[in-house]
């Protein structure tokens, strides 16, 4: 029996069975499924002894999903997607997507008593897919790189920024654009190294993407340690210079006219020609940045403030000569 012709049949028996509408035999009057997963229309019917003379789910007043009398037709699109249980009417629907969306009616036409029927909605939800976001791929040199971070899924009522887990708020160097698809980072900063994550919603899933960052920065102004501070001559003296760099700077030291690599300068044995003026360069091979401090070696056994009073004295002297 085709489709068309059971449906006339059933219509003709509801007609004449005489309507009885606004019993509402399925449990609730909303349903709320998930994409890809199961709802279940439940009815209030007691299993009957006896089978139904018709049973008949339809979607949105046209189509069949299914009709039952001594023979069942399943609607196109339902098979194997359907279970209907005989004895109450209730139906499973499997997979569901954004298409089963729409009202299902129930129809019952029990042997020797009234037709009962039931209506009930189908909402779909979508959660939230994964959401796109590329990475930057270029070195991030502080001061200089902006960079934009785009985020966005399908399904997102909302997007919200996080930093190392904590939410991002507009403020110096950040920015949200285009209804928070668009994070503006300009320019970056050396404490934006860390995970950046877009968390996107509707109201009843979210979905999450991130990018670690990783800013270069420096060198800042190096700092020269000399060990021991007091050093005389004959003695061992240590020069140290280090400058806060990433990734960690490369050193030269200049004295007169030689230099030297590395971030120490060691001389064994101090002797007068080794005092003067130490320059430390610092240099870091991604920022393409240096930065340089000078250190004044001395033999403290013959302190500045001697030297200073020696020419004082001088002064002294040849104003007392030209005063005798
Ligand atoms: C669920 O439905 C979608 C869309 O119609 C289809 O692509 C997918 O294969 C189905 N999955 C299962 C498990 O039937
Ligand atoms: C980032 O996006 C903003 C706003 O759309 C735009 O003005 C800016 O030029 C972009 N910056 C970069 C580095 O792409
Ligand atoms: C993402 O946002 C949702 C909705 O506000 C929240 O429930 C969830 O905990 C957030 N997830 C993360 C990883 O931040």
């Amino acid at each position: 029996m085709n489709y068309a012709i059971l449906r006339s049949t059933v219509l003709l028996i509801l007609s004449s069975a005489g309507v009885c509408y606004g019993a509402g035999v399925i449990t609730v009057d909303l349903l709320r499924g998930i994409t890809g997963e199961i709802v279940t229309f439940t009815t209030s019917v007691k299993p009957a002894a006896e089978p139904f003379m018709a049973l008949t789910w339809s979607f949105n007043g046209i189509t069949n999903v299914i009709t039952s009398t001594n023979v069942d037709v399943v609607g196109q699109g339902y098979e194997n997607r359907i279970t209907l249980d005989k004895a109450t009417g209730s139906l499973v629907l499997k997979n569901v997507t954004e298409k089963d969306i729409g009202e299902y009616v129930l129809i019952i036409i029990p042997f020797g008593a009234g037709q009962l029927q039931g209506n009930v909605k189908l909402e779909v939800l979508t959660p939230v897919s994964k959401p796109s976001m590329s990475c930057p791929t270029q070195n991030l040199i502080e001061g200089k790189t902006s960079l934009n971070l785009t985020c966005d899924a399908h399904g997102a009522e909302s997007r919200v920024w996080m930093k190392d887990g904590q939410p991002l708020v507009p403020g110096p160097g950040f920015s949200f654009h285009n209804d928070n698809r668009v994070l503006s980072i300009s320019p970056v900063d050396r404490r934006d190294t860390g995970e950046f994550l877009c968390n996107v919603s509707n109201h009843f899933s979210f979905n999450t993407a991130k990018c670690n960052l990783k800013v270069y920065y420096g060198p800042d102004m190096p700092v020269i340690d000399q060990m021991p501070t007091g050093a005389e001559l004959e003695e061992s003296v240590f020069l140290s210079c280090s400058a806060d760099s990433l990734p960690k700077a490369t050193y030269l030291w200049k004295f007169r006219l030689t230099t030297r690599k590395g971030p120490t300068y060691y001389i064994h044995e101090m002797e007068n020609w080794h005092t003067g003026k130490y320059t430390c360069v610092a240099y870091n091979a991604i920022t393409g940045q240096e930065a340089s401090a000078f250190h004044t070696l001395r033999d403290s056994s013959t302190p500045i403030t001697g030297s200073m009073s020696m020419v004082f004295c001088t002064v002294l002297t040849t104003l007392a000569l030209r005063l005798v």
